[in-house]
């Protein structure tokens, strides 16, 4: 039947003929020449199953905890800035689908809605923070985060500077991704050539056309509306591992810290005091060159496993790509553009239908592999291929 969403590439399609080009672009893109972002899917490819047959499973179990907290199946919603360029129904329709869905949502310090208008979607709320005005601001936002009843802290560590987003500059748009009369004016036969795209902004009274925050404002007002939220971008976020220490006499719930691509600096998020690391490459969109996270991920598992949780994300399209990764020791993935092509294509309904497809891809292949539950999951699983130099599959 012709519009329905079966997998996460039809939900790219249906993004890229809903957004205006330049918020497709700066979902879809990545830095430079985006490398690192094509290498995180392809990377899963070169991983090969090693099915045990004639096993009958039953239906397998998807249920697992992160961090404590129990979860229906090992995929969470990673911190996605912006989101509310893409449907109406933004971060709350994000966190409500993750609710509906028995799994965990991060919110981004710069979805464009505060922390405090985006908890009411329930359900187990995380909260990802930037701190591009320093210490004092992250003080601010770690205090609001605690009343506001997020359940773990997501520290981001990869973005000292920001990845270089040539699909964002092509359109003018430049990071930050400025949505005021003047780029309104550039981008505006794009968004006349979305009316339902528009349409719905409209109704929903998303502001593009104010200028943004002043810069000081950005600090004082991290995530307070899509304006600040797009001059994030007038600053990075630089933290050292002396700030994570300090977040985390400041933060008594779940740390995590996300971005880390080696063993070493896993050592360090824990020695620093983090109860997990997200081995991730901000999908791509910043350091191109970087090593696909499916590659990273055995030396930070085989690093700092059993001191501190490991999960993973970056080009997690499939079912089969969740259960490589936890073969190979994540305790789950996060996942973004597939959710946001959900988002954009039918708000918080198409973020359901996308963890939906996951989970029947999930299931489906636990069976035809002989595994009973992802809990199971090891690397008899799966064949790794040698790293250029590095590790060998330790099955
Ligand atoms: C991101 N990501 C991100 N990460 C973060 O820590 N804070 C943020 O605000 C954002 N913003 C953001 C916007 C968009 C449009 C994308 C696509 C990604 C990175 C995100 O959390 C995650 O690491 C990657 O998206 C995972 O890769 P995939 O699933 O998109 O391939
Ligand atoms: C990005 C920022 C929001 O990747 O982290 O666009």
């Amino acid at each position: 039947m012709a519009g329905v969403i079966r997998n996460v590439a039809d939900a790219r399609r249906r993004a890229r003929r809903t957004l205006p080009r330049v918020v497709y672009d700066y979902v879809d893109g990545g830095a430079d020449d985006e490398i690192t972002m094509a290498e995180n899917e392809r990377a899963f490819r070169d991983i090969a199953f090693r099915p045990r047959v004639a096993v009958d499973t039953g239906e397998p179990d998807l249920t697992t905890t992160v961090l404590g907290t129990r979860v229906s199946m090992p995929v969470l919603l990673a911190p996605c800035g912006l989101v509310r360029l893409m449907h109406p129904d933004s971060a709350l329709g994000v966190g409500r689908a993750a609710a509906a869905k028995d799994t965990i949502w991060v919110l981004s310090s710069v979805a464009g809605v505060t922390l405090e208008a985006a908890a009411p979607a329930g359900g187990r709320r995380w909260f990802q923070l930037y701190a591009s005005g320093g210490r004092r601001e992250a003080e601010e936002t770690i205090e609001r985060a605690k009343a506001a009843g997020y359940e773990a802290l997501v520290v981001t560590v990869d973005t000292p500077a920001l990845g270089n987003r040539e699909r964002d500059a092509r359109h003018g748009v430049g990071t930050p991704m400025r949505l005021d009369a003047h780029t309104a004016i550039r981008l505006g036969p794009q968004v006349l050539a979305r009316p339902r795209w528009s349409l719905r902004m409209i109704r929903s009274g998303v502001s593009m056309l104010k200028r943004p925050s002043r810069p000081t404002d950005v600090a004082a007002r991290a995530g307070t509306d899509l304006e600040t939220a797009s001059s994030f971008y007038t600053h990075a976020s630089p933290f050292t591992w002396a700030d994570i220490a300090w977040v985390r006499e400041r933060w008594a719930k779940p740390l995590l810290v996300k971005g880390v691509l080696t063993g070493a600096d896993a050592v360090q998020a824990a020695d620093a005091g983090a109860d997990a690391v997200v081995v991730s490459n901000h999908g791509g969109r910043q350091l191109d060159g970087a090593a696909a996270t499916i590659r990273a991920l055995p030396e930070v598992v085989d690093t700092v496993s059993g001191r501190i949780e490991v999960l993973m994300d970056g080009g997690v399209r499939r079912g089969g790509d969740v259960l490589k990764a936890l073969a190979m020791g994540a305790r789950a993935v996060l996942i973004g553009r597939p959710y946001l092509y959900g988002l954009s294509a039918d708000g918080q309904r198409g973020v359901e239908r996308i963890l939906d497809i996951l989970r029947s891809e999930m299931a489906r292949s636990l069976r035809l592999l002989g595994c009973a539950s992802v809990s199971e999951l090891d690397r008899s699983y799966v064949e790794i291929p040698e790293r250029t130099g590095g590790l060998a599959n330790r099955s």
